[in-house]
C-alpha cells in the first residue's frame, strides 16, 4: 500500500521503487514507529479528534502487531516504501476503517524526525552502559595497580616513571568526557517533534505536550519547520561517537604495541586473539586491530551526514533519509567495539614484571637525578649537562643509572652522595609526585576516590 496514490495515474517504476524505499533499513526503529503511533491516537482521543472506540482499536492493533513482529509470526518483507507505509498498511489489514484515521494530524515527516529521536535516545542511553561499564573495569585495573612501575613515554620514546594505574587513568578521564558528551547530547536533544506536521503545524487541536510527556520528552520542540529538519543530534552523536571510537583506537594501538614480543607489558587472553593460517607460532591482536581500523567508518558515517544536510533548504528534503543507514552502521559499530574492547581488556594479562624492569633500563629516572642535583645547588642546565653524561656513561656499558658505584657518579660530579640511588629508585621517582594529577600513590588514591563516586552519582542514563 502507498500512502500516496491519489494524484497519480501510473504505476511506479520498479527501480524507482527501489531507489526510493526506505523499509530494508528503517525498520530497525519498528518499535519505535509503534509507541509513536500509540502516543499519537491516546492524544487525538483524548483532544476529542478521535473517537475513544477508534483508539482502542487502533492501539490494540498496533500492540497486536508488534508482538507478532517481536514473536516471528509478522515478517517485515519488501514492498512497503517505509516501515511507517508497512505499519499503516497492516493496521488497516487488520482492523478496518478505524486504521485509516491514525495518520490523522500527522506527517511522514514529523513522524519519521520523532522515530528516528526515539530510536538514537535508546541507542545513546545503551552507549552510555556500555561506556560505564567499560570504566568500572579500567577503575579495578586501577586500584589493583598503584604500584605497577612502568616507562611513561613522550615520542614513543621512554621519558618518565609511571605507573599502570596512572597510564589507564588517562582513559578514565577520556571516557568519561565521553560519557559526559552523551548525557549532553541526551539533554539537548530530548525534545518531541511529534505534531509538527509536515512543515507547518496542523488545524487540529493537538495537545503536544501531552504527546511528549507520553513518550517521556521533556517537551514539544517548539519549531515546527526545524522539528521535521533538524538532525543536529545525530550529528552531535557521531561527533561523540567518532571520539569514542578515537580513543578506543589509541589505546587498541597502545595494547598492540604492548603485545609485541619486543615489549611483552601485556598478554592478550587466548579467547580474545586469533592464529595465523601459515605461521604457526603466531598469536594475533586482531580485535584491538579491528577497533583500530573501524574508527574509519565512524568517521566516514560523520563527514557524510555533514555533507547530506549542508546544503538542505528548510524544511523536509528527502536527502534526509539517507541519515540513516551509516548512522545506524556507526552505532552498532562503536556499541560493538566498546563491547568487545572491554572484555579484552578484562581478560588481558599485565606483566608487571616487565613494565618496570622496562622503565629501569630506559633512563626515565634521569630527570630525578638531575632534580637531586638542583637540590644540592647545581644550576638546572649544568644538572641537565651532568645527567647528560651519566647516561652517555652507562649507554656505554649497557648498565641503568642505578647500576653505576657512586665512584663513577662521583667521578662525572663530586655532588652525588649516597643518597643518589634512593633518589632515583622507582618508588622514589613516582611516589613524589604527589600534586594532583601525577602518578604518586597518595594522588592516585585521591583521584580514584573521586572517580568512584563520579560513577556511583552517575549510573546511567
Ligand atoms: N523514509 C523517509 C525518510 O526517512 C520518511 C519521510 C518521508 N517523507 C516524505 N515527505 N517523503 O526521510
Amino acid at each position: 500500500m502507498k500512502l500516496w496514490g491519489g494524484r497519480f495515474t501510473k504505476e511506479t517504476n520498479q527501480l524507482v521503487h527501489n531507489f526510493n524505499e526506505s523499509l530494508s533499513f528503517d525498520q530497525k526503529f519498528y518499535r519505535q514507529d509503534i509507541r509513536g503511533s500509540i502516543a499519537h491516537v491516546t492524544m487525538l482521543a483524548k483532544q476529542g479528534i478521535l473517537s475513544q472506540e477508534d483508539k482502542d482499536a487502533i492501539v490494540n492493533g498496533l500492540e497486536g502487531i508488534l508482538t507478532d513482529i517481536e514473536e516471528g509470526r509478522l515478517a517485515i518483507e519488501a514492498g512497503a516504501e517505509d516501515i511507517h507505509s508497512f505499519v499503516e498498511e497492516k493496521l488497516t489489514e487488520r482492523i478496518g476503517e478505524a486504521g485509516k484515521r491514525l495518520h490523522t494530524g500527522r506527517s511522514r515527516n514529523d513522524q519519521v524526525a520523532l522515530d528516528m529521536k526515539l530510536y538514537t535516545r535508546d541507542q545513546v542511553k545503551e552507549m552510555d552502559h556500555l561506556l560505564y561499564a567499560l570504566l568500572q573495569e579500567l577503575l579495578k585495573v586501577m586500584e589493583e595497580n598503584l604500584d605497577t612501575f612502568m616507562p611513561g613515554f613522550t615520542h614513543l620514546q621512554k621519558a618518565q616513571p609511571i605507573t599502570l594505574a596512572h597510564h589507564i587513568g588517562a582513559y578514565f578521564e577520556m571516557f568519561s568526557r565521553d560519557r559526559s558528551r552523551l548525557h549532553d547530547i541526551y539533554e539537548r536533544m530530548n525534545y518531541c517533534p511529534l505534531g509538527s506536521g509536515a512543515l507547518a503545524g496542523t488545524t487540529y487541536p493537538l495537545d503536544r505536550a501531552y504527546t511528549a510527556e507520553l513518550l517521556d520528552f521533556y517537551g514539544p520542540t517548539l519549531n515546527s519547520m526545524d522539528s521535521v529538519a533538524d538532525r543536529d543530534y545525530l550529528l552531535e552523536l557521531l561527533g561523540a561517537m567518532s571520539i569514542i571510537a578515537m580513543h578506543l583506537s589509541r589505546f587498541c594501538e597502545e595494547i598492540i604495541i604492548w603485545n609485541t614480543n619486543e615489549y611483552r607489558f601485556v598478554e592478550i587472553d587466548d579467547s580474545y586473539s586469533t592464529g595465523s593460517s601459515i605461521m604457526p607460532q603466531k598469536k594475533n591482536p586482531d580485535i584491538a586491530e579491528l577497533i583500530r581500523g573501524k574508527t574509519g567508518r565512524v568517521y566516514g558515517a560523520m563527514v557524510s551526514l555533514l555533507t547530506t544536510m549542508k546544503g538542505l533548504p528548510l524544511a523536509y528534503n528527502k536527502d534526509m533519509q539517507e541519515d540513516k543507514e551509516l548512522t545506524f552502521d556507526a552505532m552498532d559499530t562503536v556499541k560493538g567495539c566498546i563491547l568487545l574492547f572491554t572484555g579484552m581488556i578484562s581478560s588481558m594479562t599485565f606483566r608487571k614484571d616487565v613494565m618496570e624492569a622496562s622503565a629501569k633500563n630506559g633512563f626515565t629516572n634521569a630527570t630525578d637525578a638531575a632534580d637531586y642535583l638542583v637540590k644540592h645547588g647545581v644550576p638546572f642546565r649544568d644538572a641537565h649537562g651532568i645527567v647528560g653524561q651519566l647516561v652517555l656513561f652507562c649507554i656505554d656499558r649497557g648498565i641503568a643509572l642505578d647500576d653505576m658505584s657512586l665512584e663513577e657518579f662521583k667521578a662525572i660530579s663530586p655532588v652525588f652522595e649516597e643518597d643518589i640511588y634512593e633518589a632515583i629508585s622507582m618508588k622514589t621517582c613516582v611516589e613524589k609526585r604527589i600534586t594532583i594529577g601525577a602518578p604518586g600513590e597518595a594522588a592516585m588514591k585521591q583521584v580514584i576516590e573521586v572517580y568512584k563516586k563520579q560513577l556511583a552519582e552517575k549510573t546511567g542514563l
